[in-house]
């Protein structure tokens, strides 16, 4: 990608919470999902997880899920992550970045296994280039980067995202950019300049990027000055 090119970014919904879903796909613009375990806890509220991500894989099957492993030994990673894909051919397996990478050990074997993988948890281009070497040029399919905790973190989030790209495009790797940890409307656009590929948004921060005040301002001045003009006819 030269300077002046940027491409079209997907959104994927940062949520598992089913009417918000529906209401984000009925807008035709959300191309996947996203989950962590803070955000099933929220949304499913002391019910089954697993259900959970049936109801999920089941009610939007054309869309790629991520359901993230827990904070486990090697062999109970894989295990549960040949468990998830049982749910559905639409689940993506979701791997920490743990500090003592038996998160780069898993990579290859559940590449090997072809299920769908996104490392995540990723603060640097630096451990995605870790990522690029434990897939072996296979994969993972996506890497997330979470633009805010970057920055909480002290860094340039841009930057990681474009390095990233970069890292990418020359290894020529199909692993796609999910950034994620977006706060405000105007870190979108940020990451999309940076050129990432994919952004995760959560359903308010989707809504604040569409509804504007002034433009709700706007619609009420026009409808009003409108009737007006037709009651004296
Ligand atoms: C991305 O896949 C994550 O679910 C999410 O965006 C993490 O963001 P947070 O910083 O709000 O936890």
């Amino acid at each position: 990608m030269t300077e002046n090119q940027l491409q079209f970014p997907q959104f994927f919904a940062d949520t598992s919470d089913l009417s918000e879903l529906e209401k984000l796909v009925k807008l035709d613009i959300i191309t996947g999902i996203t989950t962590n375990p803070v955000i099933v806890a929220k949304d499913v509220q002391g019910g089954d997880p697993i259900n959970g991500y049936k109801q999920l894989a089941t009610r939007f099957p054309e869309y790629p899920i991520s359901i993230q492993l827990l904070d486990e030994c090697e062999e109970e990673l894989f295990e549960h992550a040949k468990q998830f894909t049982a749910i559905g051919p639409n689940i993506v397996v979701k791997i920490p970045m743990f500090g003592d990478g038996r998160g780069l050990k898993l990579l290859p074997r559940l590449i090997a296994e072809g299920i769908n993988t996104n490392v995540t948890g990723l603060m640097s281009a630096e451990q995605i280039l870790t990522v690029l070497q434990a897939g072996r040029g296979k994969g993972p399919t996506y890497v997330s980067l979470f633009f805010n905790r970057i920055k909480d973190g002290g860094g340039d989030p841009g930057s990681e995202i474009n390095r990233s790209r970069h890292l990418i495009e020359h290894l020529d790797s199909k692993t796609r950019i999910i950034t994620g940890s977006i706060r405000n409307p105007s870190d979108v656009l940020d990451a999309v300049m940076a050129g990432t590929n994919i952004v995760t948004i959560t359903p308010p921060i989707f809504w604040a990027m569409i509804n504007h005040p002034k433009s709700v301002e706007f619609i009420a001045q026009s409808q009003a000055a409108w009737e007006e003009m037709i009651k004296l006819r």
